[in-house]
């Protein structure tokens, strides 16, 4: 079957323009479709440049661009350009899922083609594609007959920056898997080498985010500052010191910049995915996003243990319950951690251990999923590595097929360890190899992947759609056993603008229960209505109601949690300051209801939304969870309160969030007027 199709609205028109007899001009300009962002690149004493500007407000300056190699000379600093394409570029494509199921890709092309004019007279392309909401540039080095093998030590990209912008920022490889809390410094300030996404927020209002898209068989790109205003690229080493090794015909990643007029506009840039491949799954009717439960909190809290004993979590009986919960609740699946041998012991040190295919003899597998398949639900496997992952490659075709039959569609996987095989980082050529290796071996067995301590992803859910959802983002997992607290109330203003710009986010909301046994002083830091209009905030496909079941029961709050749809027809952000506060609005894709969620960060504050999203001609009936009048995510948390209210799209709604707080509501067609 075929579940979506690519329409094709515009045709790629290339005009080749190539001057063998005369030398070319050594400068061009390309423009995004709207004509607004010009991108140009020029050789300036042999050395290749870009630069970038907005409205005709310089954005980025001239930008080096190039190589260095081991046992190769510098490539990028001798060049002439020896010839250019250009084209334009126009469809629509359609999601099997996501924040918006059809999507605009639609730019105007350069490719650069560069030669030294000495020496070994080595050739490469640089192809430049902008877009009306920002632009991407890879390399591309096709030749065999002056470069075969290579070996990056630097990719000499830089981005100077016009203007030493704010930027929210997380430190690169320091802090393992991306889990840190973003800091908002000017760029003069930061100090040491910071992951991308790097959303920057300029003088005059503009936002600016610097990622990579298409990570494919290379390094993750981090950035560290030369100056107030120059950002250079530094990809994560091997162990050996090398960056990247390859083997021409050779392409990078796309280098990624959007740049907006709002933070909103940011969420809506579908720059990235455009920049990946179609997909290569052509059969996706297996994938379905959904929401689920786990045995998961209860081991984060210390109720239960992942290893055997008298708290094992991983029971069958515990399972069963934990089905009947999914079953009865909209739910489409139940994670189980702990189920497998290797968890006794440290298994943080011992990840060669793990077995993929032994249950402990307390997790009756086949029962299990018989089961689950009775009560029309799906166990969610499980692949906790400790980072060892030659031990998870061996076992990688058995492990899926164990699944496969035992009608495991998703699973989940973990890479808890500060290296991989001891001795790899997690963002190096080899984690991204890795990684690879495990989405499309999933792929073929038809299971869906969510992956905890991941590289940093780059829109590669558009080429494989089976990788759903993932970690590399201090989740609320933090709010059980993290010794500073927890996550502060601004921290969700924050991650959908950061790294929520890199792809989905497995954040793992829906907390009801503030109390912590493990950490008293450490706590979600937020109201209970935030924690519903989390659902609609953070996006993943596959969503985790977190908390215990019993925490749910008999909770009005749990209804928004038990409708609230994971996949979208549409998004857009009404309002939102960084940092402050985020409305987001989406259309489920199955029905024309609307959900908005609000949130705040530690200010209570008053906001107006503007129900124009809505149909003009239709009455909709608004059902409303928001904090209650005492709400306050230090003092009150589960102050909340429920009410419904007639609406149409000429209104307003005024959304009074509460300190730590938020409001969550679904709006549904009422009649015709
Ligand atoms: C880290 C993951 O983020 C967490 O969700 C999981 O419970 C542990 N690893 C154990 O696999
Ligand atoms: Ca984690």
């Amino acid at each position: 079957m075929k579940a979506f199709n690519i329409a094709l609205t515009g045709l790629i028109l290339f005009i080749i323009t190539s001057c063998r007899l005369n030398p070319l001009p050594q400068k061009y300009t390309v423009l995004s479709p709207d004509g607004k962002i010009h991108i140009s690149v020029e050789i300036i004493k042999g050395q290749v440049f870009y630069s970038a500007s907005k409205d005709s407000m310089p954005i980025i300056d001239k930008s080096r661009l190039g190589f260095e190699f081991k046992n190769m000379a510098p490539l990028g600093n001798k060049v002439s350009i020896m010839n250019i394409e250009s084209g334009t570029f126009n469809e629509t494509w359609e999601q099997p899922w996501g924040e918006r199921r059809l999507v605009e890709n639609r730019y105007d092309e350069l490719t650069v083609f560069l030669r030294e004019r000495n020496g070994l007279k080595r050739s490469f392309n640089i192809i430049f594609r902008v877009f009306n909401d920002g632009f991407g540039f890879r390399y591309e080095i096709p030749g065999r007959e002056t470069i075969d093998s290579l070996v990056i030590m630097k990719e000499m990209t830089e981005f100077v920056m016009a203007g030493n912008h704010y930027a929210w920022s997380i430190p690169a490889c320091k802090d393992r898997f991306y889990e840190s809390l973003y800091r908002k410094s000017l760029l003069s300030e930061i100090s040491d080498t910071v992951c991308t996404p790097l959303t920057m927020e300029t003088a005059r209002g503009s936002y600016i985010a610097i990622h990579e898209a298409n990570l494919t068989d290379y390094a993750a790109m981090n950035l560290y500052c030369i100056d107030s205003s120059t950002l250079a690229c530094d990809l994560t080493p091997w162990s050996t010191g090398e960056k990247v090794m390859g083997k021409t015909p050779f392409v990078t990643p796309w280098r990624t910049v959007i740049i907006t007029d709002s933070p909103g506009e940011l969420i809506t840039s579908y720059l990235i995915l455009n920049l990946n491949e179609p997909s290569k799954i052509h059969d996706v009717s297996w994938i379905k996003p959904g929401k689920y439960v786990g045995i998961w909190w209860g081991m984060h809290l210390g109720l239960y243990t992942w290893s055997q004993g008298p708290r094992h979590g991983a029971t069958t009986s515990n399972t069963k319950k934990y089905i009947d919960f999914a079953a009865a609740n909209n739910m489409s699946g139940v994670l189980v951690e702990g189920w497998n041998r290797g968890w006794d012991g440290d298994w943080t040190q011992h990840g060669d251990s793990f077995s993929f295919t032994e249950p402990y003899p307390d997790f009756d597998i086949e029962e299990i999923t018989r089961y689950a398949a009775e009560k029309e639900t799906r166990l969610i496997g499980h692949h906790e590595t400790g980072g060892a992952v030659t031990n998870y490659e061996n076992q990688l075709e058995e492990a899926f097929r164990l699944y496969q039959k035992s009608g495991v569609n998703a699973v989940k996987t973990g890479y808890v360890n500060s290296l991989l095989d001891n001795k790899e980082r997690h963002s190096s050529q080899y984690g991204v190899r890795h990684y690879r290796k495990v989405i499309e071996t999933a792929a073929r067995y038809h299971i869906m992947v969510d992956i905890h301590e991941p590289v940093m992803p780059t829109g590669l859910q558009r080429t494989y759609p089976n990788l759903m959802t993932q970690e590399g983002v201090r989740g609320q997992e933090w709010d059980a056993w993290s010794t500073d607290g927890g996550n502060p109330p601004d921290h969700t203003t924050i991650i959908p603008f950061t790294r929520g710009l890199a792809g989905p986010m497995d954040f793992t909301p829906g907390t009801f229960n503030f109390s912590n046994p493990v950490q008293p002083g450490t706590r979600v830091q937020t109201t209970l209505a935030k924690q519903l209009a989390l659902y609609v905030v953070l996006y993943s496909p596959l969503q985790m109601a977190s908390d215990l079941p019993e925490n749910y029961i008999n909770n009005k709050a749990f209804d928004f949690i038990r409708m609230v749809p994971a996949d979208w027809e549409e998004t857009r952000i009404p309002d939102a300051r960084i940092g402050d506060y985020v409305i987001t609005a989406r259309k489920d894709r199955n029905s024309e209801d609307w959900y908005v969620g609000a949130i705040t960060d530690e200010n209570q504050r008053e906001i107006m939304l503007d129900l124009s999203f809505l149909l003009p001609d239709k009455n909709y009936l608004a059902l409303i969870f928001k904090d209650g009048k005492l709400a306050d995510w230090k003092d009150n948390p589960t102050d909340f309160n429920y009410s419904e209210q007639r609406v149409n799209s000429s209104q307003q709604l005024l959304l009074k969030l509460a300190s730590g707080g938020g409001q969550a509501i679904r709006f549904t067609i009422l009649s015709s007027p």
